[in-house]
Parts: C-alpha cells; structure tokens; sequence
C-alpha cells in the first residue's frame, strides 16, 4: 500500500453553514448533513479499534503495519475535528444530532469485546464509507458550487477514505478474524448504517420545515435510486464485501487518485 498522508485542508469552517448549501437541495443538504453528524464519534471508535488491532499484533507485523496505522490514525482525526466545527454550525441552525446518541450506546454493547470484533465493525463500515466516497468523487457535481469550501472538504473526506479503505480490513485478517464475523458484521452494519442514516436526514428536514414537501422526495428518489443514484450504484460494490476473495483494494481507487493530484492547492501535508 501507498503511504497514507495526512493533509490539513485549507478552508475556513469560521464561516456558517448555509441551510440548503449542498446545491440549494433540501434533500442532499440534510442527508450529507446526517452523515457529518455521525463522523466525530464513529471516526473515534474506527481509530481506537485500529490502534487497538494495531497493538496486539506480534512485534513483527507491527512494523510492517505501523505507517498504516499511524495514516490511518492522522487522517480518520483530521476528519472528526473538521466534522465537529461543520456540525456546531449545524447545531446553530437547529438540527440535533440524534444519531451520535445511538452509536454511543451501540458501542457500549461491544465495550470489552474481542477486538476483532471492533475491527470487523470498523471494516464493514470503511467499505461503507469507501463506496459511498467513490460514488461521490464521480458524481462531484451534486455538491453544487454554493458552498465551494464544503464541496472541497466532502471530496478531500471521500479521497481520503477510498485511499485508506484496506487498513481496517488488513488488520482484521491479519489478526486471525473470522469470514463468518466479517460478514454478520456487514449485514448488521447495513442494516444499521442505512436507517440511522435515513432517520437523521429525516430529522434534519423536519427541523428544517422540508420534510413534507414534494420537491424534497422527488430529489432525494432521484439521488438515492436514481439513474446514477447513489444506492443503485453501490449495490454491486457493497455485494462484493461478501465474496470470500474480497480485498477492498480491489475496488478501483482512480477517482480519489485523480482528486487529490489535481487539487494540491486545496491542503499541506502535515506527514505521514
Ligand atoms: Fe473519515
Ligand atoms: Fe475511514
């Protein structure tokens, strides 16, 4: 694998948050804004099961994994502290977070467990967000340019994942997890991630006064399950994870490669 570099973007999240920013979209702006509301303390638990597999591997693979890890660890904690400041502007426009409260009890379920299962947890939802990141870097442009700097941040987010998709996975495997665990993991994450995503942007568009408007579900039928809608195109990646031969790195990275070759300008390495 590539050295995982950890970058600090350089936008300004002082400034607040536009209500409708993603495109004046009521639909797309709630769900990515669900999505944000998740990050601080998923990304948390994906670092602690990481650095946690990371430390009962043998003294061996420890040094062939640690620059993983420690990308890993830089990257997924540039994330959450830029998804707190985008979600105190959040805050300030009234939508609660509701979804944060339920992982932080989920978590406590698996508190003391086996850390294989953190990991496979923590690669269930890494591919999760590794198709999702990928379907976003092609299809760029339903961000809208009202908010330029948001846009920057959601793709600099989705390169990343899609660069350090494998870490999690790797650390499962070499730590002996199991194929059956791998997969019930990925079927309740499914299950978990798509309705607490589904019930966060339903929050967020009834606090926003859009939740029973036409417009909002005719955008949000054509971005989840439209012609190049976001579930309907990451079917066939998300079926993959259930392969016994899977390796997310089989999954094509080109579109995070290309992002982050042609906006250098967007953010400073601060190592790797
Ligand atoms: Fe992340
Ligand atoms: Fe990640």
């Amino acid at each position: 694998m590539t050295d995982l570099v950890v970058r600090r973007l350089l936008v300004d999240m002082e400034a607040p948050i536009a209500r409708h920013w993603c495109a004046g979209d009521a639909f797309r702006s709630a769900f990515f804004n669900a999505l944000s509301m998740s990050f601080p303390v998923g990304e948390q638990f994906f670092i602690d099961s990481v650095r946690d597999g990371f430390k009962a591997l043998s003294p061996e693979q420890q040094e062939r994994f640690r620059p993983d890890m420690q990308g890993f660890v830089g990257q997924e904690a540039t994330h959450r502290r830029l998804h707190a400041l985008y979600n105190g502007h959040l805050e300030k426009l009234g939508l609660s977070n509701l979804w944060e409260a339920r992982i932080r009890r989920r978590m406590k379920l698996v508190q003391g467990e086996d850390v294989r299962h953190w990991l496979g947890i923590t690669a269930a939802n890494e591919h999760f967000t590794a198709i999702f990141a990928d379907h976003l870097l092609h299809n760029a442009d339903l961000l809208g340019d009202l908010d330029p700097r948001l846009a920057t941040m959601w793709l600099w987010h989705a390169a990343e994942e899609s660069e350090h998709k494998a870490v999690a996975f790797d650390l499962y495997k070499a730590l002996g997890g199991s194929e059956e665990w791998r997969l019930k993991w990925m079927r309740r994450t499914t299950f978990f991630f798509l309705s607490d995503a589904l019930r966060q942007t339903i929050s967020n568009l009834r606090s926003d006064g859009t939740l029973w408007k036409w417009s909002t579900w005719k955008s949000g039928a054509s971005f989840l399950f439209g012609q190049r809608g976001l579930l309907r195109q990451t079917l066939q990646p998300w079926r993959a994870y259930f392969r016994a031969d899977f390796h997310p790195n089989q999954q094509d990275s080109s579109a995070s490669v290309r992002w982050l070759a042609e906006h250098g300008d967007q953010f400073v390495p601060v190592g790797g």
